[in-house]
């Protein structure tokens, strides 16, 4: 018999622990199918995640029920080391339909309606328990969403009633300013440079819409506590030489400012600018912003040359690059190849913890999982840096 979800503030569970072997495909369907059945008896949802050979697991429902499947889960020879992480969260349940859905960046065809999670999230949720919270409310953020296409011609095309409708509903979830990034800004970004490219949005609509993205940006960081500022933490954003798209430098700025920074923005024409720019202060972070729409390839080679120019005229080394834009987004690592330090801000990385990102960026340079496509990456990046440029986006 399946249990009714009762209205009782729920008792929620989350934990993280590792598998005792690799999960494949199968171990995970056969784990969740079982899972599942006994969710719905004891009228229990949530969310498991696995990454890199560990799980995060997030159970919500009645207490007696919960404690149950706890214990059983505790005794299950699958996994090891587990250690449960405060609780509870959240009053009312995150995912109230889910008998448990899967997230995991490794096995995206493990099901059919796995939940889309970037897989620099997922590695900073493995590295960073403390993100947890921020995680979860993330997922339960984006299955409350329209699809990135619905939002993106709502923003480009909608009057204004349909827009401050969605506008509330994004309000209405809080997110933390890390899930508007990974499920609102990169997305809806892509949707829109998609639909430009097809001919489905014209010049204009583009620009309203990207311009009405970046309000939505700066009222929910409006919503949430500003952190104080940190030591030594002014931040220079800039978009890159020669990008005309301001929205990338825009949620740039957002996200450092929420994360405590202090941002000054400029607008160099060229890197002899840039320089003089940086030299005006003492700028702990310089962050170099390309558009979040399209990818601009074809810009990547001047990009690294900037870099290399910035990096060889000032002598201070505590000066970190970061890098965003669309490429950026999609190719985790490829910040490394232009020669900064690391990559996203406001483009699918927690904003909260830039320093944390910055030393895992430089310790780790790019993510295990993506070596395969990384390889790609790095030889197309490599002939870019050469200077064998691939066909250039229209319009640019
Ligand atoms: C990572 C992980 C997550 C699990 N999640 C659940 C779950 O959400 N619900 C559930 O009933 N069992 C879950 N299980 C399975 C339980 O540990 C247990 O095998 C199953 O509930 C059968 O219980 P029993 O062996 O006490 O009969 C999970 C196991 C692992 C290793």
């Amino acid at each position: 018999m399946q249990q009714s979800l009762s209205s009782e503030p729920p008792r929620q569970r989350v934990y993280r622990s590792r598998a005792a072997r690799p999960m494949d495909h199968a171990a995970l369907r056969h784990l969740l199918e079982q899972s599942r059945t006994r969710n719905a008896h004891e009228g229990l949802t949530g969310l498991l995640v696995y990454h890199d050979g560990c799980f995060l697991q997030w159970l919500e429902g009645p207490a007696d029920g919960v404690e149950r499947v706890w214990r059983s889960i505790l005794r299950d020879g699958r996994h090891i080391e587990i250690e449960a992480l405060p609780t509870p969260w959240s009053p009312v349940r995150l995912f109230p339909d889910w008998r448990m859905r899967l997230a995991s960046g490794e096995h995206p065809a493990a099901e059919a309606d796995a939940v889309p999670v970037d897989l620099l999230a997922m590695h900073r949720l493995s590295q960073h328990t403390d993100i947890a919270p921020d995680f979860m409310q993330g997922i339960a953020f984006w299955r409350s969403l329209p699809s990135p296409e619905e939002m993106a011609l709502v923003l480009c095309r909608g009057e204004e009633p349909e827009v401050n409708r969605l506008r509330d509903r994004v309000l209405e979830q809080r997110p933390p300013l890390s899930a508007l990034g990974w499920h609102v800004v990169g997305p809806v970004s892509r949707a829109m440079g998609e639909m430009w490219m097809d001919d489905r949005l014209q010049g204009a609509e583009l620009v309203l819409g990207q311009g009405r993205l970046q309000l939505l940006v700066r009222r929910v960081a409006g919503q949430r506590p500003r952190r104080a500022p940190r030591p030594g933490g002014q931040a220079l954003v800039v978009p890159a030489p020669g990008e005309q798209h301001l929205a990338g430098a825009t949620f740039a700025a957002v996200a450092l400012d929420a994360a405590g920074w202090e941002v000054s923005f400029a607008f160099p024409r060229d890197d002899a600018e840039l320089v003089a720019a940086l030299r005006s202060r003492d700028y702990g972070v310089l962050h170099l912003a390309q558009s979040a729409v399209f990818a601009r390839e074809d810009r990547l080679a001047d990009l690294a040359a900037t870099i290399q120019r910035v990096r060889q005229s000032l002598t201070r080394p505590l000066l970190q690059i970061l890098v965003s834009g669309r490429a950026f987004a999609e190719n985790p690592g490829l910040s490394t190849v232009v020669g900064a330090d690391g990559d996203g801000l406001g483009q699918g990385s927690d904003v909260g913890d830039l320093q944390a990102m910055l030393r895992w960026a430089g310790a780790r340079g790019w993510l295990p999982e993506a070596a395969a496509a990384q390889a790609a990456v790095d030889k197309l990046a490599r002939q870019l840096l050469r200077g064998q440029f691939p066909e250039s986006h229209p319009g640019d």
